[in-house]
């Protein structure tokens, strides 16, 4: 067949999101996707419906999601998970070949990926030597549509200092929009900013159910936002965003019980990470971690090539992360208790 480039140019320079089922692995115990180890209980769905098309919203799980977050329904915008929330604000406000957006590496690598697709050119600000944001250098770019914030970050596991943000979104107010990443909050919620939409019209907050929530392959995420940027993101989000299974169970999730349940998984989460941190500070092999407020962990190697042999030995998938001052780091999802004690236990390898 004759082959005809039709295709964008820009589009077929591109490198796809390597996202954890992607680049795959084999074993059984998989610490690479962030997600939570619970399996989820069975539940019953009506599917009385399910010869028409589903709300377009649907209100209810906005609602429900906003009584959730603490803010009002017509700030919270339900989509197919943060990804999604991530691309449309970059389509609505990138103009393609003309806009720029900023990202703090090493973080999510999405902000990329989707700046890419729409030809909106990226300047990296990267995180200070002790992962912190930047605050001075961010700010001395007004040249930006968008200001990523990853926070808690992935893939340092840490929450940023809130002063910081708060200059941040002080900084670009009027000059660009500040979107906040909190697929991670439920770890710390303390740390969220969804308390100052009241304050900045320009804030835009990113939250997910795939994480704490244990409902990655629902895959249900929420854009959290004022008037002004929900009305330039209601032009643009597709007509069913939500499968109508996908809003009913995220809908149970919502339910006072399904909270209490995701908090609890929560604690448990938080008591698997501490003690598989006091673990790999008796290991050898490990040279450092990062304090982590999230469900995952991430840890330096002297060695990390023989690290990552002996977990893949052992059929341990984690995650490598493609970032320059990374390379001796490997990445953890907090899994089950007998999870981490296996991965800590192959770790124990001759230095
Ligand atoms: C920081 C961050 N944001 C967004 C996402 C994507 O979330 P979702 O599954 O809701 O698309 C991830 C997934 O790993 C993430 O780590």
């Amino acid at each position: 067949m004759k082959k005809i480039a039709l295709s964008s140019p820009h589009i077929e320079a591109l490198e796809p999101y390597m996202s954890a089922r992607r680049i795959g692995g084999s074993g059984e115990v998989w610490l690479n996707a962030n997600e939570l180890p619970f399996p989820r209980d069975p539940m019953q769905l009506d599917v009385s419906q399910y010869h028409r098309y589903p709300d377009q919203g649907p209100d209810q799980v906005e609602a429900a999601y906003a009584a959730y977050a603490g803010v009002q329904p017509e700030q919270v915008l339900a989509l197919r998970g943060a990804d999604e929330a991530i691309d449309l604000v970059t389509r609505a406000y990138c103009r393609a070949g003309r806009d720029k957006v900023l990202v703090s590496s090493p973080t999510y690598g999405m902000y990329q990926v989707c700046a890419d697709i729409q030809n909106a050119a990226v300047i990296d600000v990267p995180l200070t030597d002790d992962f912190e944001l930047d605050v001075a250098a961010i700010c001395a770019r007004d040249d930006v549509k968008l200001v990523f914030i990853c926070n808690p970050n992935n893939p340092t596991g840490n929450a940023f200092r809130r002063e910081d943000i708060i200059s941040v979104l002080r900084h670009f107010e009027g000059k660009a929009l500040v979107v906040i990443d909190e697929a991670y909050i439920e770890f710390c919620p303390r740390q969220s900013l969804a308390g100052e939409l009241s304050n900045f019209d320009h804030l835009v907050v990113v939250r997910t159910m795939s994480k704490a929530f244990g409902l990655a392959g629902v895959h249900v995420g929420y854009l959290l936002a004022n008037d002004a940027v929900m009305s330039i993101m209601r032009k643009v989000v597709p007509p069913y965003p939500l499968a109508d299974p996908c809003a009913q169970i995220a809908l149970l999730a919502l339910r006072e019980s399904g909270i209490e349940t995701m908090r609890s998984e929560v604690d448990e989460i938080a008591r698997i990470r501490e003690a598989f941190c006091r673990t790999l500070s008796e290991l050898t092999s490990v040279r450092d971690y990062l304090p982590s407020a999230v469900n995952f962990v991430l840890v330096f190697f002297d060695e990390p090539d023989n690290a990552w042999r002996a977990l893949t030995g052992a059929g341990i998938v984690a995650r490598r992360i493609p970032d320059p001052r990374l390379t001796e780091a490997i990445r953890f999802t907090i899994g089950a208790e007998e999870e981490m004690a296996l991965a800590a236990s192959v770790l124990e390898i001759p230095g």
